[in-house]
């Protein structure tokens, strides 16, 4: 057959329903993204993005733009007072052309939020999306579980409330914020709101003279009259990946260093589903922190893997002139159906490194914190991720289960009770990687287990999302410090809105 032809009557299949399914699930390795030259587009209706026509181009290497910061409005010291808005824009992503999105406070990523540990955050949501609900949920905090912006506590189109917590010490880290509304994450995320928020250690460890900058990864995929498409099937099934990662909203923005300087640099994979496996040539990485916070002390790293909503804290070491990049490498996290992205060769960021020398830069100490282990579960549980063909319409066709079930917002799974130390087996029996996340708290990975293999992770961490791979086992030590409903789901939100989420009730 040829292959364009092929090609079409392949979607056409994917198109028709569950059997169909079943097949293109039997045929995903079959690597039709490596076929060159076809065009789907025209006869799917769906953009099929580096498939098709080939994905608009964006402008590169301007400056790298810093995120705006959210003004404190407290106006006196322990207090951080402020608003924020979630409401149609529009972005310039090329020269030409205006682009819908919806944004916090007009841009996208929202405005970085800068906050002591001990400090009590008083921000005021005006949802003004026209005719959905939202929420703010607040990624990787220890804010109580009616603060934090669940699906159970919507904020109707118009509406406004207050969100309101205290962040204890010992918080200080690298947060984001996002919608959580039942059955829209996936859609008010990657059409903008996302933002980064982070918790400042009244004493750091960290030599200032890194400076301290939040890189936000997004993902873009633009239609050729400039708007943000809808999701498709394909989307819906792998989670939505886009045409151009770009950082703080920049298609690989540049950055000026002098040589020898050493930046404190904050990584947030704020995509809805793409696995950005980073390396920097021409300059040395180090990891300092992870989602919440900072490692014991610094460990050497050639690479990352960042799955979505994971964040590093690194700090990067430019010792020779020239350009220094942030590029992606290769990494299957299991695809289905065609239009597999291209995810190898990205570069996210050129950094220009001068010859002019940077002042001395102090080293970076060997200890930087301790972090206490969690200690012996009392209690321990197994999850088990799957993935399932539904009739269900509403699905699209797939399920995406947690032992069996999909996320019922009426049902609690799991009744664990506060200050309790428990172990979490996540079983990942699905085709795809899972990144699992848990709201409200900060968990240390244990173990992972693959084919029968055992390992430790390399060093202990804070961390709240976990790449759990296809076959894989993560064991993880979680307490949960305040009662509440707390949401548990795979980080691919389109994931989560087919049904990979479930509840922790917490009790007192
Ligand atoms: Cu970023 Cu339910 O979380
Ligand atoms: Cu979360
Ligand atoms: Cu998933």
């Amino acid at each position: 057959m040829h292959r364009r032809g092929f090609l079409a009557a392949g979607l056409a299949t994917v198109l028709a329903g569950p059997r169909a399914l079943a097949q293109m699930k039997m045929d995903d390795r079959s690597n039709m993204d490596s076929m060159p030259g076809m065009d789907m587009g025209d006869h799917s209706g769906h953009d099929m993005g580096a498939m098709g026509q080939g994905p608009v181009s964006l402008p590169e290497g301007q400056p790298l733009r810093e995120l705006p910061l959210l003004a404190n409005e407290a106006g006196r010291p322990g207090l951080f007072r402020a608003r924020l808005t979630a409401a149609p824009a529009t972005a310039r992503f090329t020269a030409d052309q205006d682009t819908p999105i919806l944004a916090y406070n007009g841009t996208s990523p929202g405005p970085l939020i800068e906050a002591y540990e001990g400090d009590r955050v008083e921000i005021t949501f005006f949802n003004r999306i026209e005719g959905e609900p939202s929420t703010i949920h607040w990624h990787g905090m220890p804010v109580p579980a009616d603060q934090d912006g669940n699906p159970m506590d919507p904020v109707a189109a118009g509406a406004d409330r207050v969100y309101a917590f205290d962040l204890p010490e010992g918080s200080a880290g690298t947060y984001w914020y996002h919608p959580h509304p039942h059955g829209r994450t996936a859609e008010q995320v990657y059409r903008g709101l996302a933002g980064a928020f982070v918790i400042k250690a009244k004493t750091d460890p960290v030599p200032a003279a890194y400076g301290d900058t939040a890189l936000m990864f997004t993902d873009l995929r633009l239609a050729a009259d400039g708007s943000m498409p809808d999701n498709t099937m394909i989307d819906m099934m792998n989670g939505r990946v886009g045409d151009h990662v770009l950082v703080n909203g920049q298609k690989n923005p540049k950055l000026a260093v002098a040589v020898g300087a050493k930046r404190r640099l904050r990584l947030y994979n704020a995509t809805n589903a793409r696995f950005l496996r980073l390396a920097f040539a021409n300059a040395s990485m180090t990891v300092i922190g992870s989602d919440g916070g900072l490692l014991e002390a610094p460990v050497a790293a050639d690479e990352i893997l960042l799955s979505p909503a994971e964040r590093v804290e690194l700090v990067v070491a430019f010792d020779r002139p020239g350009s220094a990049t942030l590029t992606t490498l290769p990494y299957d996290r299991g695809w289905m159906g065609p239009g597999r992205p291209t995810d190898a060769g990205l570069t996210l960021l050129t950094v220009g490194v001068s010859e002019t020398p940077a002042e001395a830069m102090p080293p970076l100490p060997e200890r930087l914190r301790p972090i206490a282990p969690l200690g012996t579960p009392g209690v321990s549980r197994r999850l088990v991720l799957t993935e399932a063909m539904t009739m269900n319409a509403a699905s699209m066709g797939m399920d995406f289960l947690i032992n069996g079930k999909t996320f019922d917002m009426g049902r609690v799974d799991i009744i664990a009770r506060a200050g309790d130390t428990e172990l979490w087996e996540i079983v990942n029996q699905a085709d795809m990687d899972h990144p699992f996340h848990i709201h409200g708290t900060q968990f240390q990975v244990v173990e992972r287990e693959r084919d029968g293999k055992v390992a430790k992770p390399p060093y202990l961490a804070w961390k709240d999302t976990v790449n759990v791979a296809r076959g894989e086992t993560v064991r993880l030590l979680t307490r949960q410090e305040r009662p509440g409903a707390r949401m548990y789901h795979c980080h691919i939100l389109e994931h989560e809105q087919l049904g990979m989420m479930g509840i922790v009730d917490v009790q007192a």
